[in-house]
């Protein structure tokens, strides 16, 4: 049988855990990991079920952005619709009726980062690293990023991040909200488990409708910017030169 791209878990409260499953790649969202995630969030839960923890496998990562080795030779058209298929797919995670948390260790870059950023709440360890580097490939976040950025710590220091790339550190994303809390690593399992217990004893429709009102996402224009940009970075040199760059794990030259 075909390892699945996303191991799937319930545990004795009624959590769902979902693991991405790629740990040598540090949890790239590939085509096969984006599309069980679609499956998964076009589909509600059975009642039972409380919440949902997503995490990556391993300790390294919980995903180090958008697979990079399968954009590598996308022109306008296709980088367009990758994009425009992760916005779409995020905004599902972002609407979902119950609540979902991050579980977030390592590095959390790129799509990964815009990942996280579609979950309701976002827990993690002093390991937990964020950023949207793909400035760095030449090209732009396509998941959501300039637009959630934005929303989630505000756009002064989102532009900062997002013109140079710089990683966030776990200090920094408590203080600037994007982590919910960062505790000790033996902790973070469990701190998510009890938020969604709690969360649990609520009403289901005053749950579900508060995510509902609060989760309002990006804007359409803004998400139409933002994949109409991400195709035309990969009619430039510059993507190619960058892109490259990190496969052939070498500084990029740009212009
Ligand atoms: N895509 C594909 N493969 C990736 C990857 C990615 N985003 N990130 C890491 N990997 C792979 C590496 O190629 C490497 O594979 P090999 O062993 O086969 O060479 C493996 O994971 C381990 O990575 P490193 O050897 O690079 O590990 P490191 O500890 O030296 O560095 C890192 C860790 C800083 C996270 C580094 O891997 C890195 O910079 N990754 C890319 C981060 C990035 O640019 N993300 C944005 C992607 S573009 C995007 O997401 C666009 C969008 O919004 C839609």
């Amino acid at each position: 049988m075909e390892t699945p791209y996303i191991l799937k878990e319930i545990t004795e409260e009624n959590i769902l855990v979902l693991t991405i499953n790629r740990p040598k790649a540090l949890n790239a969202i590939n085509k096969g990991v984006m599309d069980a995630l679609g499956e998964i969030f076009s589909k509600r839960q059975p009642e039972h079920i409380v919440g949902v923890i997503l995490q990556g496998s391993g300790t390294k990562a919980f995903a180090a952005g958008a697979d990079i080795k399968e954009f590598a030779d996308y022109e306008y058209d296709q980088a367009k619709a990758l994009s425009q298929k992760g916005q779409r797919i995020y905004d599902k995670i972002e609407q979902y009726h119950v609540p979902v948390i991050a579980l977030v260790r390592g590095f959390a870059l790129g799509g990964g980062c815009e990942l996280a950023m579609a979950c309701h709440m976002r827990i993690g360890d002093e390991t937990a690293t964020f950023g949207q580097p793909e400035v760095k490939l030449g090209v732009l976040p396509g998941y959501g990023g300039t637009q959630r950025l934005t929303q989630l710590i505000g756009k002064a220091k989102a532009i900062e991040y997002l013109l140079t790339g710089n990683m966030i550190t776990a200090a920094d994303a408590h203080q600037l909200g994007l982590l919910n809390h960062v505790v000790e690593p033996e902790a973070v399992f469990n701190t998510c488990v009890s938020l969604l217990k709690k969360i649990g004893r609520m009403g289901p429709l005053a749950v579900e409708t508060t995510i509902k009102a609060t989760m309002l996402g990006p804007s359409q224009e803004g998400y139409d910017q933002e994949a109409h940009f991400f195709g035309e970075t990969f009619q430039s040199d510059e993507s190619t030169e960058g892109i490259s760059a990190f496969l052939e794990k070498r500084k990029p030259k740009f212009r």
